[in-house]
């Protein structure tokens, strides 16, 4: 099984239709679920656990990426709800990840801890997949799914928001999107030499931003925001993964 979707927020399901799965791997045990579309079996790794159980800090990032490795998997979309810092990008819609900046504190952060006795540093001068980013751009089209644009990535370290100070200096930094999940989600996926792209759907304006007035930030907000394009983002991977 070659392709793998790991849904975040929001998205826990890919089709009614599924064989489940417990893949064992030495950082834990995985559930996935595997769809088989047009011949091509896809892997479903729901980010959070199918209930939202865990929160961004705590989930086994390690255990997941191990176990689409074990599984075979070599290509990975991810979802990732995001608030946005960019007046372009306003809520509802989606983009597409082409770099991300770090302000992650306490998680395993790698599948390298020199137990070999050798020291691996991963090249991050394109994290996200670009061939995975442009084929997924050109199906979105097909799907009538506007992709606004690339966006770059600030991960938080939750399950807190943001300040509104915090989303100035992340903003002045070049972030276009914040989330709390893709790092080090990429990060393990890159080590393990998988291709890896995310697409960010934006949920609601970062803390403090333009809509500042309109309240905080709900997690009932985010999901009903969701709703209303995972179909056509998933719609999306698949067709790339079955083209
Ligand atoms: N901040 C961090 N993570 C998020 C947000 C946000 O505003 N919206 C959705 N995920």
């Amino acid at each position: 099984m070659e392709k793998a979707i790991i849904g975040g927020t929001g998205v826990y399901d890919v089709a009614d239709k599924v064989v489940q799965k417990k893949v064992e791997t030495k950082y834990g045990t995985v559930e996935v679920d595997v769809v088989t579309v047009e011949g091509e079996d896809i892997v479903f790794l729901a980010r959070h656990g199918k209930e939202h159980g865990v929160p961004p800090h705590l989930v086994n990032y390690r255990a997941n990426i191990m176990a689409l490795k074990q599984l075979g998997v070599k290509y990975i979309y991810a979802t990732a709800a995001v608030g946005s810092l960019n007046e372009n990008y306003p809520p509802g819609s989606v983009v597409i990840l082409k770099d991300f900046i770090d302000f992650t504190k306490s998680r395993p952060l790698t599948f390298f801890e020199g137990e070999d006795g050798i020291v691996r540093h991963v090249d991050m001068s394109d994290p996200y997949c670009v061939n995975l980013r442009g084929k997924f751009i050109e199906a979105a089209k097909k799907e009538g799914l506007t992709v606004k644009g690339e966006a770059v990535y600030v991960c938080t370290e939750g399950p807190r928001f943001e300040t509104a100070s915090e989303i100035k200096a992340y903003k002045m930094l070049g972030a276009d999107v914040v989330g709390m999940t893709n790092v080090p989600e990429i990060v393990l996926a890159k080590e393990l030499g998988m291709c890896y792209a995310a697409v960010g759907i934006i949920t609601n304006w970062a803390t403090g931003l333009i809509a500042a007035s309109s309240g905080p930030v709900s997690l009932r907000e985010i999901t009903s925001a969701i709703e209303i394009n995972k179909e056509k983002v998933i719609r999306t991977f698949i067709r790339v993964f079955t083209e």
